[in-house]
């Protein structure tokens, strides 16, 4: 028969097991927190996040002690938030409007009402960047049911939230060739793959599979067979035939580099170097014929793949029109007009 202990031992075996386990530090004071975290970021050695705009906060902060977003934020603990990213390349805003829109539109299919208009989140994003100082990096921005409780409805959630962020990072075109796996993480159904939010654990999962096999990253394979996308990239093949595919966005996000290559390569077929740009199903026995292949995102722009399941992709070297599609992008990003190169205006907003 059990016995039931009696409420003087368990206190008194609480009392032990607190006394001589870990002792929580009580902050005394907002202070004394600050301090402990400045401390702890003095000794990184780069600092790689020169802002942050909190709307919580009502405005854009430098000191990185003070990147924070509430506990009860409903995109901390619900995953009830979307985001997009942007690149800042040589003071220009990347295709800026473009992610602005996808943003936006993932946004709306969470449900998640701006605080502001457009105009004012994209003002927003470039005064941050503008006072960052950052001329090369990542803009990251996230729009949330915002903070409020902890339950699952956000009815209890006053106001949504947006929060940005700039990351200092360096980008180069990528020359190597990399290897890939297919994904055994079930990918997301299609309502949630197409919209950009914040819930990427099966990204994660799938991009720890492909490192645990010394791989750069996985590639999704839908329910009925076809090629997906990879974990925060999308993919495109050149066939024996010199066709450029991209497989169809219906079920997987669509990607604003992938859109723009899709608008830059038909210069290659004017050239008579490709035979046609398309997208289209693609079959994993079609896929893995191809003559080359590559991940399309934002921060690569675009990535040659050699080897997938340790077969070689074509002659299993980095192909010669995947790098001419590479270098339409990378010039588009360096000196694309127009719309796609939104201009930094530094000087205005620092002096
Ligand atoms: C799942 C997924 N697919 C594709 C992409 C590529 O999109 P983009 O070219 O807009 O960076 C991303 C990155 O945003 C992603 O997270």
């Amino acid at each position: 028969m059990e016995h039931q202990k009696s409420d003087e031992i368990v206190a008194l075996e609480v009392e032990k097991e607190v006394c001589s386990e870990f002792k929580a530090h009580v902050f005394s004071s907002s202070a004394e927190l600050l301090e402990r975290l400045h401390e702890k970021w003095s000794s990184v050695k780069k600092q790689s996040y020169p802002a942050m705009y909190s709307s919580v906060y009502g405005g854009i902060v430098l000191d990185p002690a003070m990147m924070v977003i509430p506990i009860d934020d409903h995109m901390v603990h619900r995953g009830h938030g979307v985001f997009d990213t942007s690149i800042i390349f040589y003071g220009y805003l990347y295709e800026l409007d473009v992610h602005l829109d996808r943003f936006l539109r993932s946004a709306s299919k969470a449900r998640i009402s701006s605080p502001f208009p457009r105009s004012t989140l994209r003002s927003i994003l470039i005064q941050m960047t503008a006072v960052s100082k950052c001329k090369k990096g990542t803009l990251r921005f996230w729009l949330s049911a915002g903070p409020g409780n902890f339950l699952l409805s956000p009815a209890g959630c006053p106001t949504s939230a947006f929060y940005a962020v700039v990351i200092d990072d360096d980008f180069s075109q990528c020359k190597e060739g990399v290897k890939v796996i297919t994904s055994t993480i079930p990918m997301k159904a299609p309502e949630f793959a197409t919209m950009k939010n914040v819930n990427y654990l099966p990204n994660v999962l799938s991009v720890m599979e492909a490192e645990d096999k010394g791989a750069f990253a996985s590639i999704w394979v839908d329910d009925e067979g076809y090629i997906a996308e990879g974990p925060n990239v999308n993919v495109a093949f050149i066939t024996q035939d010199k066709e450029l595919i991209l497989p169809f966005f219906d079920k997987i996000l669509r990607g604003c580099t992938a859109l723009r290559l899709l608008q830059l390569a038909p210069k290659l077929v004017k050239q008579g170097r490709l035979k046609s740009v398309k997208t289209a199903n693609v079959t994993v026995q079609e896929a893995k014929r191809a003559a080359e292949m590559m991940f399309v995102g934002s921060t690569l722009p675009l990535l040659p793949i050699i080897m997938w399941d340790e077969q070689p992709i074509g002659d299993g070297k980095v192909g010669e029109l995947t790098m001419a599609l590479s270098d339409l992008l990378w010039e588009d990003m360096v000196a694309g007009v127009g719309m796609q190169r939104i201009p930094v205006p530094y000087e205005k907003l620092t002096s």
